[in-house]
């Protein structure tokens, strides 16, 4: 691509960044579109917390293609001080962008140097280096872009030229505000989420971030078995990372003289906490968006078993009347394909974090013991389909296990 060529390419992609609205799948395409525009192999993008700069995501297609198709590179959580010392802590310090020819020959009078450990722990070789911070209109910092070997039409790694870097910093700078919004969202999620909180303390903040992290990496390794098209799978793993994070906001309408019980619940209070699905549901009724629609069915349907065995079944989310009974009266469960993928996703996801976690009532399991109990219920309590791709994308669970401790 030309200069123009490349900056007309950046007009496009404007619109379709202020259409994501979850932080992390933001982040994502930022670092893939970046790299894209003026062919970089490799690149990290950071994220500000308080005082330093985190790691979100780290690309790089030479290891990529090593991998099995879906699994993503290992996750490397690395954080640093806002400082002069590394060149993302400089370019987060100074809001300056800084482009380097060659990361081993770097100027002594340079106040930041590289470290060449990174490289001898990856067997790969970083040369060229574009690093650009993402700063709001108002000078405030929100995260870092840095890419890593500029490759030519030959494949041979080059420098970034002066054209790359203004088009990186027209590209970052129309990023930032896409980031900035999301942020906003997932600030207010995460509010509502603390609500739900004060009512059971086991939706935390990292809880609902990793089972709906979890619930992506299980969905694009459906969409790729189904060969969902790009657009359907970008919008689709977008509304359900934000639909996943509420799969249990209900729960702020259940009293917590339930919640909070340590003893066994009597029938009458198991019914009263299951009624948690329906609250949440309720939240999402007068439906303004897809995600509004895909979280009703989250909340809805999560407690749903694949063999019909789940709660709440056939019943109106909104007016309570049962449509399907058994011979007592009771709503029949849903089972198989008659509950949403979504809710199917989200119960698999919910319940690994649950059994990989320490909980008041329980140590956290091992993650044998909590595989060998995932996979007993295949075809049971999760979709068994599900399950399979669960196992075949289970290192990038694992990676973001890593990204949202507790
Ligand atoms: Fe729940
Ligand atoms: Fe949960």
């Amino acid at each position: 691509m030309n200069s123009t060529k490349k900056l007309k390419h950046i007009i496009s992609l404007d619109s379709e960044l202020n259409k994501i609205k979850d932080v992390d799948i933001l982040l994502e395409r930022i670092l893939t579109e970046a790299r894209k525009v003026v062919n970089a192999d490799a690149g990290s993008i950071y994220k500000k917390h308080g005082e330093i700069i985190t790691i979100h995501f780290t690309q790089n297609e030479t290891l990529q293609s090593k991998l099995k198709p879906g699994e993503k590179l290992p996750f490397s959580s690395i954080d640093l001080p806002i400082d002069r010392k590394t060149i993302s802590g400089y370019v987060a310090a100074t809001g300056e962008s800084v482009n380097i020819e060659d990361l081993y020959s770097i100027h002594k009078d340079e106040p930041y140097s590289y470290n060449t450990q990174y490289d001898k722990m990856s067997g790969y070789k970083c040369t060229s280096n574009l690093t650009v911070p993402l700063k709001t209109a108002q000078g405030r910092i929100l995260g870092v872009i840095q890419i890593i070997n500029a490759k030519n039409r030959k494949g041979e790694i080059v420098p970034f030229s002066k054209d790359d870097e203004l088009v990186i910093n027209h590209f970052a700078a129309n990023a930032t505000v896409a980031l900035e919004r999301a942020q906003m969202t997932r600030a207010l999620l995460l509010r509502m989420i603390s609500m739900a909180e004060l009512r059971d303390p086991k939706e935390t903040g990292p809880h609902v971030n990793r089972v709906a992290g979890y619930a992506v990496e299980i969905f694009e390794g459906y969409a790729r078995k189904h060969n969902f098209d790009e657009q359907r799978m970008h919008r689709e793993r977008d509304n359900l990372r934000i639909a996943a994070m509420l799969h249990d906001v209900g729960k702020v309408a259940i009293s917590d003289l339930i919640l909070k019980k340590p003893a066994r619940f009597s029938e009458g209070e198991y019914k009263i906490m299951q009624s948690h699905t329906l609250h949440g549901a309720k939240l999402f009724q007068d439906s303004q968006s897809d995600v509004d629609e895909m979280a009703a069915a989250v909340a809805f349907s999560h407690h749903e078993n694949w063999d019909g065995t789940g709660y709440p079944g056939h019943i109106d989310p909104y007016t309570g009347e049962v449509l399907k009974a058994d011979d007592q009266g009771h709503p029949l469960g849903k089972s198989g394909e008659e509950i949403p993928l979504w809710a199917r996703i989200v119960s698999l996801a919910d319940v690994y974090d649950a059994l990989s976690c320490k909980r008041v009532y329980k140590d956290a399991w091992s993650q044998d013991d909590v595989l060998e109990a995932i996979t007993a219920e295949k075809g049971k309590k999760f979709d068994p389909e599900l399950v399979e791709i669960f196992f075949n994308v289970y290192s990038n669970i694992l990676n973001i296990a890593k990204r949202y401790k507790d």
